[in-house]
């Protein structure tokens, strides 16, 4: 679990190699493509590639096209998840959606009907996150977005973050994949409510813009446990934080969590935008940028810049 005893150390040695391990992973995107299938998203620039690493005194060290704007599409699966287990507590969460990975993509519904009680497999899925958007407790699609957006805010300490509504609308007019799995999942009675308003609500939170900076922050309330170690205030309660984590670990990278798991060996969530949120537990909330994805819907300049990072420092939890 790290090279070196404490942080700053080594924040202050990966000032000087992080920019020259960035350059060599960028070089891969050339092998990625651009999601399209929601049609904004193709508009990210293909070549780009940042980082950003921050510890619990708010040291920090980025590199790379930190400045880029991208939404955190499944990302944001993991704190819908923390908001949907706050609301409701766990019976009622894993009533509807269970805790195993599925070895399929992230948008397949093989098993909804394949495996009964035909309750999504686990909720990082989009099946699985579509019904915990359900679960999101407020009086309308519009509070539901907004007290998620709240939370997003309160967890990454940036009250500027905001939907980015040409993705939002980009996705909810081409998402007849998603649709077709929320009606089918209302019909064998997992799904409760307006399926147009669940929906909304997911494509809502999915399309939160942030940059790595904000995604970092928000893996860094992970990494200690549900509080922010720079403010001190406790965010969420740490048996739902380890409930996260761990499926993080299992189902974080969908169906190529397994070789994260051998490769970096860190809890992680990918989003087709090509953010990656990860975290070495106690130490470091990190966010990362990089558009071009792998055939499994992950980052591939990204998975290769975490490996490397993994591998030179001994970040490994295993
Ligand atoms: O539902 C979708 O397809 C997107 N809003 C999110 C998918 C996603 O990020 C999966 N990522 N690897």
């Amino acid at each position: 679990m790290s090279n070196y005893a404490n942080t700053k150390d080594e924040l202050d040695s990966l000032k000087e190699r992080l920019p020259k391990w960035l350059e060599a992973s960028k070089s891969l995107s050339t092998g990625g493509k651009v999601a399209s299938y929601i049609p904004e998203l193709s508009k990210a620039p293909q070549q780009a590639l940042g980082i950003h690493i921050i510890d619990a005194s708010g040291d920090s060290v980025s590199a790379g096209d930190c400045g880029l704007s991208f939404t955190m599409q499944s990302i944001s699966k993991v704190f819908t998840l923390l908001l949907a287990l706050m609301d409701n507590g766990e019976k009622a969460v894993f009533d509807k959606v269970g805790m195993e990975p599925t070895g399929d993509s992230f948008n397949s519904m093989l098993k909804l009907e394949l495996v009964q009680p035909g309750i999504p497999f686990n909720p990082l899925i989009n099946a699985g996150a579509i019904v915990i958007s359900s679960l999101i407790a407020g009086s309308g699609p519009d509070e539901k977005a907004e007290r998620t957006l709240q939370f997003f805010r309160s967890l990454s300490g940036n009250e500027r973050l905001q939907f980015d509504l040409a993705v939002y609308q980009s996705e909810s007019e081409t998402a007849d994949l998603n649709r077709s799995m929320a009606y089918f999942l209302k019909d064998n009675g997992v799904l409760e409510g307006n399926v147009h308003d669940v929906l909304d609500v997911y494509f809502r939170h999915c399309s939160v813009q942030a940059q790595c900076a904000d995604l970092a922050r928000m893996a860094l309330v992970l990494a200690y446990d549900g509080t922010d170690p720079i403010t001190g205030v406790n965010l969420v309660p740490r048996r739902y934080v380890q409930i996260a984590k761990t499926f993080m670990v299992t189902c974080g990278m969908y169906n190529a969590s397994g070789e994260f798991a051998i490769e970096v060996g860190l809890p992680a969530k990918s989003g087709v935008s090509g953010g990656i949120l990860t975290l070495v537990p106690g130490r470091y909330g990190i966010g990362l940028i990089g558009p071009a994805l792998n055939p499994k819907g992950n980052s591939i300049s990204g998975v290769h810049l975490l490996e490397t990072l993994s591998k030179e420092l001994d970040w490994s939890l295993f």
